[in-house]
């Protein structure tokens, strides 16, 4: 089967990763891919608005399943657009991608099927007024988020009414959001440990794989500014089996079910950020896309065939046992360039990648190729991966720590302690 995977990044690098692994490959195309994926497949540079010219490569080339991984080019209609056209494809719609799109409508939907999630209310730009009487109704902290995509930077907690005032001046009136936050949501805080969970479906059934945790502040601790995500692992041990079963019957069955009766049938990777409450789990966010850097640490710990799986849930008759949890471990440290989520510098030079042991899988997310060396080309540069067969995140959080001290750039950056929160928990 020759395949295309739509996307840049560290988790599209790692998608095709771990579909090259796949018996029934033929040929891999990335589109466009990074220097990670030059290794796995041929990269392919089409723009990824241009529709008709993605469909006539997957006609030329003969690709029998389109995997797309960032949100933008769903919400655009390429799933549409490519499936309309007889091309099967691993990604909803662009209504079902509406479920991250549009958080009034992933709240409405959550309301309507009695799906658990944080009480809220939406308010558009011309009730700013009633937003601000709102505030005052308020508990503290509250959480005030853009409607539209914001690249994970549309959401503000506000500990008190001022802030909220400043947040909601900042958002209708500054625009820091663009037209993403000319609707917003002012919801309760939830409190409690987060977890990321994939349910893999083909609009009906479904397959969750193994619950993953990411770390999305910039420093140890969980301390400073939001990041893209610094690092994550797999397992989560905060979700055990009867959790997990839990939060299928709560909340991933009755959103495909509901996806499906509102006419917006959700074919792909249903990706539920989870807040697990001292009143049980609930739902902090959905999107429509496997996580990134989730994804580098989820997929090392499949054994299977995962081609299969996503071919299968293309075509609308998902193959449940085609995957299956390894038993092992995976911890992801992301490298990322000093500055980063702030301005930094690139062109650094990358050294030490060829002198790593097996067990470490490094996906590039931010990497130029320069003919003979590999430089920095953005904020998050690396994930470093290590894997082990054990369910043992202490032994792979030492692995990729050991990795990290082999590979070199300047002025590369890394929190020390991803998966101490699951290495450390108390029970
Ligand atoms: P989101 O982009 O909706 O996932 O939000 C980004 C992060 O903000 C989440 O991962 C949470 O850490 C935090 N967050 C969002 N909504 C809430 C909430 N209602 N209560 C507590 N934390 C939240
Ligand atoms: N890791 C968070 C996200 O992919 O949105």
């Amino acid at each position: 089967m020759n395949v295309l995977v739509i996307g840049s990044g560290g988790r599209e690098h790692a998608l095709a990763y771990k579909i090259s692994e796949s018996k029934r490959l033929d040929k891999l195309f990335i589109m466009p891919g990074n220097t990670g994926t030059k290794a796995l497949g041929t990269n392919v540079n089409i723009n990824l608005n241009e529709h008709e010219a993605i469909y006539s490569f997957c006609l030329q080339n003969k690709i029998e399943l389109v995997v797309i991984g960032p949100e933008q080019p769903l919400v655009d209609g390429i799933s549409d657009y490519l499936r309309e056209r007889g091309i099967n494809v691993f990604g909803p719609s662009s209504k079902a991608a509406a479920i991250e799109a549009q958080k009034s409508f992933a709240k409405w939907l959550m309301i309507k099927y009695n799906i658990p999630t944080a009480a809220y209310k939406e308010f558009n730009l011309s009730g700013y007024e009633l937003a601000k009487e709102y505030i005052f109704s308020q508990k503290f902290p509250c959480v005030i988020k853009a409607d539209g995509l914001a690249a994970g930077k549309g959401v503000i907690i506000c500990n008190n009414a001022a802030e909220a005032f400043d947040a909601l001046e900042n958002i209708f009136g500054n625009k820091i959001f663009g037209h993403a936050g000319d609707k917003i949501i002012i919801e309760e805080f939830m409190s409690g440990e987060e977890a990321s969970i994939f349910a893999i479906t083909d609009g009906s059934e479904f397959v969750c794989l193994p619950a993953a945790q990411d770390h999305k502040r910039i420093g140890d601790n969980d301390t400073g500014k939001n990041t893209g995500g610094m690092g994550a692992y797999c397992p989560a041990p905060l979700i055990t089996p009867l959790l997990m079963d839990l939060i299928e019957k709560k909340i991933i069955i009755p959103t495909i079910n509901a996806m499906a009766i509102e006419g917006r049938k959700f074919i792909g990777c249903l990706y539920c950020g989870l807040m697990i409450t001292s009143e049980g789990p609930k739902v902090v966010e959905f999107n429509c896309r496997f996580g990134d850097p989730e994804t580098q640490a989820v997929l090392p710990v499949l054994e299977g065939d995962f081609l299969q799986l996503l071919y299968s849930a293309a075509l609308g008759t998902l193959d449940k046992t085609s995957v299956k949890y390894n038993n092992g471990a995976a911890v992801c440290v992301v490298a990322a360039s000093k500055g980063y989520p702030d301005s930094y510098e690139k062109g650094f030079e990358i050294s030490g990648l060829d002198s790593l042991d097996k067990d470490i899988v490094v996906f590039h997310a931010g990497t130029k190729d320069d003919g003979n060396k590999i430089l920095t080309n953005g904020g998050r540069v690396l994930g470093v991966t290590a894997v082990v067969e054990k369910p043992e995140l202490k032994t792979a959080k030492q692995k990729a720590y050991q990795a990290l001290e082999k590979i070199t750039f300047n002025g590369m950056y890394f929190r020390s302690d991803i998966a101490d929160r699951a290495i450390y928990r108390k029970h």
